[in-house]
Parts: structure tokens; sequence; C-alpha cells
């Protein structure tokens, strides 16, 4: 399966990196935090035994944002570990405060692009969950190649996932959640867990900051969970 390229033969990223906005309690917690709990990503793989110094369950949240629902899940389960990939520094400032304010030892970052992350960092069949809630929906047909759920995308995380590992997503928009269904039910190692095309009615999760922002919009919630086989 291909990579989605440029016309400069450059690979199309799923993300814009928005520069300012960060705050000055976030820049401050990223230079005094930033070594103790965000990965440097070398294009290596990892070791998350040595990372987590112990051999429990691991999560990975793909694009976090401002992280108050890895913050929420991470505290909630002690007795899993949590990777959470993201972009965008504010949101790694954010969540670097919370893990010192409430003494978080379960949680690391990634700030890379989660694609690179899923194609080199990690081993096959390693991890139980892995958790997209809210991609950038890329709404515009011409930018529909920029979304992070593409098939080449999904067989890697597909990859990666221990047998009956899940994969949950989640978005506000409707054409996106049928995108999602479209592209992982071809995937042949996945299965839907709720039923064939059926979405998650009270899914697990903690609500998102993007999450509250579309149901203010009056948008519906889809949540999709598939499993490993
Ligand atoms: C619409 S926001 C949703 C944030 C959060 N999940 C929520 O529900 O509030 C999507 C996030 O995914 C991040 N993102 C998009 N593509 C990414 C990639 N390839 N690797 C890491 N993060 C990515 C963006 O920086 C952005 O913060």
């Amino acid at each position: 399966m291909k990579n989605h390229k440029d016309n400069k033969g450059r690979p199309v990223r799923s993300y814009v990196i928005r520069s300012g906005r960060i705050t000055n309690s976030q820049r401050q917690a990223i230079g005094r935090l930033w070594d103790d709990h965000v990965i440097p990503f070398s294009g290596d793989l990892l070791d998350l035994g040595e990372i987590f110094q112990n051999s429990l369950p691991i999560t990975v949240e793909i694009g976090f944002g401002m992280g108050s629902s890895l913050i929420d899940m991470a505290c909630e389960r002690s007795d899993a570990n949590f990777l959470g990939i993201e972009v965008h520094k504010p949101g790694i400032g954010k969540v670097l405060k919370g893990i010192e304010k409430l003494g978080i030892k379960n949680l690391k970052l990634i700030c890379h692009d989660a694609a690179e992350v899923f194609n080199h960092a990690f081993e096959d069949e390693t991890l139980d969950r892995v958790l997209v809630f809210f991609p950038d929906p890329w709404p515009k047909k011409k930018h529909a190649k920029r979304r992070i759920i593409q098939p080449e995308f999904v067989s890697k995380v597909s990859e990666k996932l221990k047998n009956n590992g899940c994969l949950h997503l989640a978005t506000d928009w409707s054409p996106y959640a049928e995108h999602m269904i479209e592209v992982i039910d071809k995937i042949p190692s996945l299965s839907n867990a709720i039923a064939p095309k059926v979405f998650w009615e009270n899914p697990e999760r903690p609500e998102t900051k993007f999450e509250k922002r579309g149901k203010k919009l009056g948008n519906r919630i889809w949540d999709l969970l598939y499993q490993k086989e």
C-alpha cells in the first residue's frame, strides 16, 4: 500500500503546526519536565518495558490535543501505561503540567508525527489499545488525503496491536465516521467489536475538549471500536 505524497514527493501530513498560542506556564513546563516525560523520536525501536519500568498493558492515544482525556484515563487506570502522541506544543506543555501536579507515573509523551512513530518506533504486537479521538476531519474533498485514517496507517496500527487489542475511534463529523468504517472494514486483521458497521453507543472514555466543542454546536458523536483478530 502506498503512502500519500504531495507533488514535490513529500509525505502528506495529517496536521499543520500552528505557531503561537502557547502560554508561559506551558512553555516553562516544557523546559522543566520535557526530559523526564517526553520520549525522543529517533526513528529507532522503543523499548516500552524499559521506558515504563514495568510490563503493564499499553494504551497509545494519537493526537491528544490539550490532553484532558489522556490525563483522566492515566489517573483512572494505574494498572495500565499510557503513551500520548501529539505534535501541538501547547498540548504537550499542558499535559506535562498535569503530570507534575497530579504526580502521574504511568504516562509518557512523544512529540512527533504519529504516522512516523507507528512506522518506526513500536515492535509488532506490543500495544493493547490505540485511541484516535476526534482526529482533524479535513472536510474539503481536496484535503481528504490528509485524514489520518488511511488504509496504510490503519494497517500499520493493526500490526502494532496485540491479538485481541483494540482500536477505538471517535468523531463528531458523520462523513468522517463513514470514511473510518469504509477504510477499517477493508483491513482483514480488524473487525468491528460491536457488530458489523455498528457504532459504539455509550463508549467507555472521558469526554474530550474537541468533543465538548462539537456537542455545543449540536453535533452527534460517533464512536467505533475495532478488535484485532
Ligand atoms: C481535532 S484535534 C483533537 C484533539 C483531542 N483528541 C480532542 O478530542 O480534544 C486533533 C489533534 O490531532 C493532532 N494530530 C493530527 N495529526 C497528527 C499526527 N500525525 N501525529 C500527532 N498528532 C496529530 C493535532 O495536532 C490535534 O491536536
